[in-house]
């Protein structure tokens, strides 16, 4: 078998005449759009109406680390949920006390409230955890209220953006704009300055500490769905789109790379390469704060993380969260030691403006695959 560095010597040579067979079938990576249903047409799951299974699908569009969309949704009576943490998605190596698996669900539930709100009903929701590491988070139930006209589409189209940003500070009117759901939770630190830069090397430098850290790097090849068979059959994790390696890199790792592939050092280096491009484009960093760190402070900043990347998605603008830096113990030491106690960061992320606001491409799984009934 020809080995892979010969395969691209030849191929970029210019010597190897590629058929329409096997080798090119990884061509064409998989989005969202191509795991839609017939006519965009809706799942039939009993017990639900169609009200739920859509206000559900807009719920499960939230984003989640390594997209393992943490969520299950327990179905107690029409239109009375139970929202939890599902134990064979959590990330104990980057995420052991669920802080993230939290936020996401948070996620979760503003984007469920958001669409029953469109819908023409208003969600009551309740923390019934006293832990985080309890399955049964949130009890949701829906009571018929007013339509809030919310374009839902703001929802669909809402994406985590990784590259092509532009070199442009935020005005600040788009940054009051977005910190209105987080009120005095949002400081905005603008490329160039002492603290972005700070912020920037911090996010390369925890990337690459956990990149080496076997573990961590072992959790992250779990969800990796390089295979278009195997991102098919999950509808989860990470696919080349949505990690854009596009073209010719995104056919390369389709085709030649396997789980275990993550594990070597020239993956590794090529992570860490791509992650110091990503964070020194952009307009600069957001870092958003919570007042405490119990489960209702979790679910709450969550909710508006998503309010704030909706509106971010309505002004045309990139967020890209770089949480190593909060996942790694030294990382959190060095923000412990430089910050205030009361100041409890939740989420870094990269904002910038975007010649072009990209389609969704992560994939989700359907709600039939995360509804016990
Ligand atoms: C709590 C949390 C942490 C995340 N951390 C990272 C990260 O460190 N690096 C990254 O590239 N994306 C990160 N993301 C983005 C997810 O990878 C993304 O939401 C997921 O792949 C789904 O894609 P979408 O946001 O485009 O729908 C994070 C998202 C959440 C909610």
């Amino acid at each position: 078998m020809m080995h892979r560095r010969e395969f691209l010597r030849t191929i970029l040579a210019g010597g190897l005449v590629i058929g329409t067979g096997s080798l090119m079938s990884g061509c064409k990576a998989i989005a969202r759009n191509d795991l839609q249903l017939p006519g965009g047409s809706l799942e039939t799951i009993p017990g639900l109406d169609e009200t739920d299974v859509t206000i559900l699908h807009h719920a499960s569009l939230a984003p989640s680390g390594h997209n393992s969309q943490p969520w299950f949704v327990k179905a107690l009576e029409p239109k009375n949920w139970i929202i939890g943490i599902d134990p064979q998605r959590r990330l104990p190596a980057v995420d052991p006390k669920n802080r993230e698996a939290l936020l996401s669900i948070g996620a979760f539930i503003e984007n469920l409230s958001i669409a029953a709100g469109a819908m023409g009903f208003q969600a009551h929701t309740e923390v019934i955890a006293n832990t985080p590491v309890e399955e049964e988070i949130v009890r949701v139930s829906l009571k018929k209220g007013k339509h809030t006209k919310y374009p839902l589409k703001r929802i669909i189209t809402r994406r985590t953006v990784r590259g092509g940003y532009l070199p442009t500070e935020i005005r600040s009117k788009e940054v009051n704009a977005l910190s209105e759901p987080l009120k005095d939770r949002l400081f905005y630190f603008p490329r160039g300055t002492e603290h972005a830069q700070c912020i920037q090397e911090g996010a390369i430098e925890y990337f690459r500490v956990q990149s080496y850290r076997a573990e961590a790097q072992k959790e992250l090849s779990e969800w990796m769905r390089l295979k278009t068979a195997d991102a098919k059959k999950h509808r989860n994790g990470l696919t080349t789109e949505s990690m854009e390696i596009s073209s010719f890199a995104g056919w390369f790792l389709r085709t030649f790379f396997d789980k275990e592939d993550v594990m070597k050092e020239s993956f590794i280096k090529r992570g860490i390469d791509k992650v110091a491009k990503q964070a020194a484009e952009g307009g600069g960093w957001f870092i958003i704060t919570s007042k405490g760190e119990g489960v209702s402070d979790l679910i709450d900043t969550g909710r508006r993380f998503e309010r704030m990347a909706l509106k971010a998605r309505e002004h045309k603008l990139g967020i890209h969260p770089m949480t190593q830096f909060l996942e790694e113990k030294e990382g959190r030491e060095v923000i412990a030691k430089n910050h205030d106690e009361s100041m409890i960061p939740q989420f870094i992320l990269r904002v910038g403006y975007l010649s072009n606001y990209p389609d969704p491409v992560s994939l989700r799984r359907p709600v039939s695959w995360f509804i016990r009934t």
